[in-house]
């Protein structure tokens, strides 16, 4: 099983979102049997809790479930157990790599680096900007963009 974790600040937000679309394309694409997502928040001040009403709003909207999505705290195994560790921002790529055990085989990337053009850009926060429908979008073509280099990478 391959395995994707998302990984943003409070884990009630970005990631979370990006959890549900990538988990929603992933089925539509009939690889759930192939492909596993999670996210992860590198603060703890969320842990246990659903996604935010603004980020559970969005994905109604556009018809993804968020069903079973509740918040955890990243954990040095995750860099055993994940093959992809997709950040949201610079200060998330700059936690994790703190983290990070000294050898391990995950991809640690930025979301945006794979959406062509977009390389290094980040997904802003709108736990503070308010702005889902923004972060919704670059979500929705990130995780297009993910999943084809995915698909790509592993051969499926
Ligand atoms: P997220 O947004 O990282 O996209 O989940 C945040 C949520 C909560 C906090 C910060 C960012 N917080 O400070 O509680």
């Amino acid at each position: 099983m391959i395995q994707v974790l998302f990984v943003c600040l409070g884990n009630i937000c970005r990631s979370p979102m990006a959890e549900a679309v990538l988990r929603h394309k992933i089925t539509e694409a009939d690889l759930d049997d192939r492909i596993r997502v999670d996210s992860a928040g590198t603060g703890n001040w969320h842990v246990g809790h659903p996604p935010h009403k603004g980020t559970r709003d969005i994905l109604k909207k556009n018809n993804v479930s968020d069903s079973g999505i509740f918040a955890r705290q990243v954990q040095e195994n995750d860099f055993r157990d994940q093959h992809y560790i997709v950040a949201m921002d610079a200060a998330n790529l700059a936690d994790l790599r703190r983290i990070a055990p000294a050898s391990h085989q995950a991809e640690v990337s930025l979301l945006m680096d794979y959406v062509s053009g977009k390389a290094g850009a980040e997904v802003p926060d709108p736990y503070y900007t308010g702005n889902f429908q923004e972060v919704y979008e670059m979500v929705d073509a990130g995780c297009d963009a993910l999943l084809a280099h995915i698909r790509v990478k592993e051969k499926i």
